[in-house]
């Protein structure tokens, strides 16, 4: 079972308010991008920034990388029912997999990209960077913690569906000079009863949004915009 399995079925419900917040701001940066090309989404799980991506850029295909498979069920339900959904091409494979399109006008990586070491981040963003059209944003969003020290747990964060309240928290511990690893730890309730618990463990490399602008400048995208979380090059 991938990473996500166990916690498939909190993380549609658990990354909504985010994305409230997110999706604008990255609707308002992908707009005025190239017009002929491909987009490519990077780690889609339950398809947050898939639909955003649909909603803001009118006609273009995207194609996605999305490797856990209980996610993939989500985002294919998801992307089924959208009137707009037969752009999208899901592909089962991590992001150092995804066959690259020749002509990329976008590139949206979000909470995604400490899933990457910084060796495989440096080949994506180089191959992605030499497929970009002028123009083109690539879009990250930096997650903490940005050096590789413990996180405690915070309060539980939960959405209520139905009768019931889906919570979540985490904490990571580090493992190295850049990673951290994460459990996060699930809960389901009704009223004070917990129905089901689950945990998700995952190694994490860790990255601040200044350290990402410098990887890209590497691959070829220099002078990337940080804006708090997010960092973005352009073509
Ligand atoms: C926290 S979720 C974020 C999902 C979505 N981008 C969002 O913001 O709602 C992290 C996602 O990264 C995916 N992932 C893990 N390793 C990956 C890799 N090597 N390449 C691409 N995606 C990966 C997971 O399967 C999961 O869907």
């Amino acid at each position: 079972m991938s990473e996500y399995g166990e916690s498939a079925e909190y993380l549609h419900l658990l990354s909504l308010p985010m994305w409230e917040v997110l999706g604008p701001r990255l609707a308002a940066i992908l707009a005025d991008g190239p017009a002929e090309g491909t987009l490519v989404e990077l780690g889609a799980g339950s398809g947050l920034g898939t639909t955003t991506i649909l909603d803001a850029v009118p006609r273009l295909p995207l194609v996605v990388a999305e490797p856990a498979a209980q996610l993939r069920a989500v985002l294919l339900a998801r992307l089924y029912e959208h009137p707009e959904g037969e752009r999208v091409t899901v592909h089962p494979v991590p992001a150092q997999e995804l066959p690259l399109p020749a002509k990329i006008v976008g590139v949206v990586g979000a909470h995604m990209i400490g899933h990457l070491p910084p060796s495989d981040r440096h080949a994506l963003f180089t191959a992605l960077a030499a497929r970009m059209r002028t123009g083109a944003p690539l879009v990250l969003n930096a997650q903490p913690p940005a050096t590789a020290d413990p996180v405690p747990a915070w309060p539980p964060f939960g959405v209520t569906c139905g009768g019931l309240t889906y919570e979540g928290t985490g904490s990571a511990v580090p493992t190295g000079e850049d990673s951290v690893r994460w459990t996060m730890e699930y809960t389901t309730r009704q009223g004070a009863e917990v129905l089901h618990r689950a945990t998700a463990e995952y190694d994490w490399w860790v990255h601040s949004p200044a350290r990402l602008a410098a990887e890209l400048a590497a691959a070829g995208l220099p002078n990337a915009e940080i804006d708090a979380d997010l960092v973005i090059a352009r073509r």
